[in-house]
C-alpha cells in the first residue's frame, strides 16, 4: 500500500457556492492526480497550515476524474478556519476517496427511502444524482430532508429537480413555523410516517446528526423495515483516515474504513452505547 500521507493531490478550488450562512459547496480541479469517487465516500480536505478534515463527496462529474466537490460546514477550529481561506483559485489538498459506498448495486430494483437532517444531506445529494440518472434501476423513492429553517436547506436551487423524480416523494421539514412556510413543520423523522415504499423491501440510506439518526431507525423498526436494509452514515472524529491511528474507532470497526456507512444490523450493538 502506498503512503497515504504523501499521497495528497494538489487541487484548486474551481468553484464555490454559499449555501447557507454557514456552509459553502466548493469544487475542485485536481492538478496532478485523479480519482472516482463513489456516492458515500469522503476525502480528507487540507489546506495548508490550518489542518485536516473528512469531508464527504457532495457531487458526481462522471467521466471528469479531475473534478470533486464537498459542500462543508463551519462548526469548529478547522473548518471555520478553511471556509476563510478557500476562495476561488485557493490550492487545497485532498486525500482519498475514502471509505465505503451506499449500496446502490445491492438495492437495484427495490423501493428506496432517504432520511436526511442539515448537512446529513450532502453525502446523501449523489445518490439522489444517480437516481435522477439510473431511474429505471429503482422501484418507489422517497425522500425526506429536513433543515431548521427554509434557509438551512442545502442546494435550494436543485430541490425543484428532486420533486420532479417520476414515481417519487420528496418531502421536506423544518424545525418550527417560519414566515411564509407552508410545509412541514416537526422533526424530519415524523415524516416517515407519511413514506409510501414497501417496507419489507426498502432500502433506507439515513445521514444527519447521531440523534436524529437513532430516532429514525427507531421509527424505521416500529413500522416494519427490516434491520438488514436499514444503512446509516457514521460520522467519527479522524486523523489518518486510513484504518491505521484508530482514532475513528466504533467498537470493533473503524469508520474510516468498515464504514463510514454501515448496515444497521451490523451495528446496533454500539449506537445505543454511549462512548462508543
Ligand atoms: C466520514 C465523514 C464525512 C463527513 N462529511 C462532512 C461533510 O460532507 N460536510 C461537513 O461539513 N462535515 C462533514 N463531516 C464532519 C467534519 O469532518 C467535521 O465537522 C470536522 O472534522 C470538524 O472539524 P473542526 O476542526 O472544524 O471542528 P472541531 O473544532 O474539531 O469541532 C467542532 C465541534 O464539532 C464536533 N465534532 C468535530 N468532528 C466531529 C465528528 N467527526 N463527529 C462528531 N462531532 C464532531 C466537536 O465535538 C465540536 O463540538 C464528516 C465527518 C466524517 C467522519
Ligand atoms: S481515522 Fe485513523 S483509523 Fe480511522
Amino acid at each position: 500500500m502506498s503512503n497515504p500521507f504523501t499521497s495528497i493531490i494538489k487541487g484548486v478550488v474551481i468553484n464555490e457556492i454559499s449555501e447557507t450562512t454557514t456552509t459553502k459547496t466548493i469544487t475542485i480541479k485536481l492538478v496532478n492526480g485523479s480519482m472516482n469517487p463513489m456516492p458515500g465516500q469522503f476525502n480528507m480536505l487540507y489546506v495548508f497550515g490550518l489542518g485536516e478534515v473528512p469531508i464527504s463527496i457532495s457531487n458526481l462529474y462522471p467521466g471528469k476524474r479531475d473534478i470533486v466537490e464537498h459542500t462543508i460546514r463551519f462548526v469548529g477550529a478547522v473548518t471555520r478556519a478553511m471556509i476563510k481561506a478557500i476562495r476561488v483559485g485557493s490550492q487545497i489538498g485532498v486525500r482519498g476517496p475514502y471509505g465505503n459506498k451506499w449500496p446502490l448495486e445491492e438495492a437495484e430494483g427495490s423501493d428506496i427511502l432517504i432520511v436526511s437532517g442539515g448537512i446529513g444531506f450532502a453525502p446523501l445529494r449523489p445518490v439522489v444524482k444517480y437516481i435522477i440518472m439510473n431511474r429505471e434501476r429503482f422501484r418507489r423513492v422517497n425522500i425526506l430532508y429536513g433543515a431548521r429553517t427554509p434557509e438551512e436547506f442545502l442546494y435550494k436551487y436543485e430541490l425543484e429537480e428532486y420533486s420532479k423524480i417520476p414515481n417519487s416523494k420528496f418531502l421536506l421539514s423544518i424545525d418550527k413555523p417560519y414566515p411564509g412556510w407552508t410545509g412541514y413543520v416537526g422533526f424530519v423523522t415524523d415524516l416517515i410516517k407519511y413514506t409510501d415504499v414497501d417496507t419489507g423491501n426498502s432500502y433506507t440510506f439515513v445521514c444527519g446528526p447521531e440523534i436524529m439518526m437513532k430516532v429514525a431507525v427507531k421509527k424505521l423498526l416500529e413500522r416494519g423495515f427490516r434491520k438488514d436494509k436499514i444503512f446509516l452514515s457514521m460520522e467519527r472524529r479522524m486523523r489518518c483516515g486510513v484504518g491505521i491511528c484508530g482514532t475513528c474507532q466504533f467498537g470493533h470497526l473503524f469508520v474510516c474504513k468498515n464504514g463510514p456507512i454501515f448496515r444497521y444490523s451490523e451495528i446496533e450493538n454500539y449506537i445505543n452505547v454511549e462512548g462508543i
